[in-house]
């Protein structure tokens, strides 16, 4: 690596082996982006080419118009005829005396051409929604690749999200069938997964249930509705012509937090998206023919389905997926998993990272020279836990890229690459090539140099942008297009950019927390708490955590003044709610019981003050409030 003004640059070697390295190309782009991404989509194989590369009505567009493909037959037998013995997955599972799975190209194309014929078995058809509800396991990949196939909509639910957290996901979707497993290994126990998908299904419109068997564990069985995924395999030809989806047909719906209470689905169609997955893969992880790739991501998050399934994919390159936690059972399992596959890309979230460092005696044991190519993800990362990375992981000799996107953008839009850096710690980089960003203050005028305003992004967009919020286009208008007009992509997300064009991401200005990378929304976990019939009122606010990045804290006014002896009970079945309506990822560092919280005359919580509370900033005027006394009552109690 070469250093130069604070910043690295990929060594020489290194710039010219890599899979981009022109720096004219990002003049091109910009002069014409629909050009440049029309330019690109030629590299896939089209059953039909487009007529109209991007059309625009606002807040509506989409790209490659009259376009028809399926993105499978770009997964799979685009690369059969050069790499049809290569292996597209190596799964790990999470207990170490048992073999990894390799999945070569040729035998994935057979898996899915069987799994989709068995939901064609089942009545599934173009158009009908699938939810999957399945762990870190080969056959998720499969069966988000059979619905793809068949131009069903995949619907993945995050398998560590609670019951109910998935009955509202299906009720949304309408979801027909599902896709899920007795259970699964997680930090040596055995998570029962059937069980919790059962008691998800009252009141969805789920007719059939399709089960994988990973742990052999016995589940309660509904004849008629529950089948075991072998032995409708076992049935179904491998055979199965892909369907030839228009472009702006949906691919998948995937659920995220937004502002209010309610998780949005985010609609992504097949033809933008599965070419925004090809290029910024190819260009930003750099896939060759020999790179073995860990995007540590799980399935349930978007990062596990563009770059731990699709890109690697549809760049004919080798993914790996590891079952369990990357701490288990010693917090070296990771390193273990990179010197066992020798992994050459590495691609993970800072928490995961600061974690890592903590244990620095463990990475050293390890030899993870096969590293060549290092990312980062999901939340910012600060400059000790970059430079740690750097050093013990890369060695100071594979690049960083930082990458900033969300589950809207469906990829990466912002980064340097690897071939042609900068890598400055604190930056993510610049925008991808043919993607319009801007930072805008609140008036909507571009920021100065180093000025804080809010990431926007603008037409034409990015081909695999979201196209809409699943059966709900009003909160679609309002979370995106409302802030800066609809010809103007919001992002929820501070930046500022500096002298060389380099965007920092200073974070969300909305309601949504980045807890372990994980996007939680407060108001979410309010409505959760607030469903305890204990509760009268309650709120969240995150607070900076040196591992987690932030975590989110509860503060919650019991409808009734409990006992001092009952506190520790009551603080549990709050606890136990979240865990309901959620999940654990949900669970808060600390939930105080206050007798108030800070409102305005108006009656609106301040949580801007709670925040606060937890920094050394300074609390603000509170004369506005109508009790400004709580104020220092809730100090008192709290610990920072
Ligand atoms: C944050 C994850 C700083 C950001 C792919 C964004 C980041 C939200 C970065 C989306 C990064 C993502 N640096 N912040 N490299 N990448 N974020 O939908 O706040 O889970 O809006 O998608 O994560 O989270 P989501």
């Amino acid at each position: 690596m070469i250093k130069k003004e604070g910043a690295y640059y990929p060594a020489n070697e290194f710039r010219k082996a890599a899979q981009f390295n022109d720096e004219s190309v990002y003049n091109t782009a910009q002069k014409d982006p629909v050009k440049f991404w029309e330019k690109l989509a030629r590299q896939l194989f089209w059953r039909k080419t487009w007529t109209k590369a991007f059309v625009h009505r606002p807040p509506y567009f989409q790209w490659f118009v009259g376009g028809k493909l399926n993105i499978t037959e770009n997964c799979l037998e685009r690369n059969l005829p050069r790499n049809k013995d290569k292996v597209a997955l190596i799964w790990e599972p999470e207990l170490l005396d048992e073999k990894p799975r390799h999945l070569t190209y040729g035998e994935l194309f057979w898996e899915v051409g069987r799994c989709a014929n068995a939901l064609k078995s089942l009545g599934v058809k173009k158009g009908d929604r699938v939810g999957i509800y399945l762990p870190m396991i080969p056959e998720v990949m499969i069966s988000m690749l059979a619905c793809a196939r068949i131009g069903a909509i995949h619907s993945v639910v995050f398998s560590a999200f609670s019951p109910q957290a998935l009955k509202v996901r299906l009720q949304d979707t309408r979801a027909k069938v599902l896709i899920t497993a007795d259970g699964y290994y997680r930090r040596g126990q055995v998570i029962s997964l059937k069980a919790a998908a059962d008691e998800a299904l009252a009141d969805t419109q789920i007719k059939k249930v399709v089960v994988v068997k990973r742990v052999g564990q016995e589940v309660a069985w509904r004849k008629g509705r529950d089948f075991w995924w072998p032995d409708l395999l076992a049935k179904a030809k491998a055979q199965c012509s892909p369907v030839a989806m228009d472009s702006e047909d949906p691919l998948f719906i995937l659920y995220t937090s937004g502002s209010t209470g309610k998780p949005k689905g985010c609609v992504h169609t097949n033809g933008g998206y599965a070419v925004q997955s090809l290029w910024t893969g190819k260009w930003i992880f750099d896939f060759g023919d020999k790179d073995v790739f860990w995007c540590t991501a799980d399935v349930g998050w978007v990062t596990g389905h563009t770059y731990g399934i699709y890109s690697p994919l549809l760049n004919g390159a080798t993914s790996l997926m590891f079952e369990g936690a990357p701490d288990f059972p010693e917090p070296d399992r990771w390193c273990q998993i990179i010197e066992k596959h020798r992994v050459t890309i590495f691609y993970t979230a800072p928490t995961a990272i600061r974690m890592f460092a903590r244990y620095e005696h463990f990475v050293k044991k390890h030899d993870l020279t096969s590293l060549r190519l290092l990312g980062s993800v999901g939340e910012p990362i600060d400059e000790a836990a970059w430079y740690w990375y750097f050093k013990n992981v890369g060695h100071e000799k594979c690049p960083i890229v930082d990458t900033w996107w969300q589950t809207e953008t469906g990829g990466i839009l912002i980064t340097s690459l690897p071939g042609l850096g900068p890598f400055k710690p604190g930056f993510t980089g610049r925008p991808f090539p043919g993607v319009k960003t801007d930072i805008l203050d609140d008036q909507g005028k571009p920021c100065p140099i180093d000025k804080k305003g809010n990431l926007v992004i603008r037409s034409p967009f990015s081909p695999g942008l979201l196209r809409n919020i699943y059966k709900n286009p009003k909160k679609y208008l309002e979370t995106y297009w409302t802030r800066y007009g609809q010809k103007i992509y919001f992002t929820s997300d501070g930046a500022l950019r500096d002298k060389h064009g380099l965007i920092r991401i200073i974070g969300r200005v909305d309601d949504v927390i980045k807890v372990a990378g994980h996007r939680i929304s407060t108001g979410e976990l309010e409505n959760a708490v607030n469903k305890h019939p204990l509760v009268s009122e309650c709120a969240v606010v995150g607070i900076p955590d040196k591992i987690k990045g932030e975590v989110p804290v509860i503060f919650a006014v019991s409808a009734e003044a409990p006992a001092k002896a009952d506190l520790p009970a009551l603080k549990q079945t709050i606890i136990d709610q979240i865990k309901k309506e959620i999940g654990p990822i949900a669970l808060p560092k600390e939930l105080y019981l206050v007798e108030d919280l800070p409102k305005t005359r108006s009656g609106k919580i301040m949580r801007r003050i709670l925040k606060r509370l937890f920094t050394d900033e300074d609390l603000g005027d509170l004369s506005t409030l109508s009790n400004p006394e709580i104020v220092e009552k809730i100090k008192k109690i709290i610990v920072r």
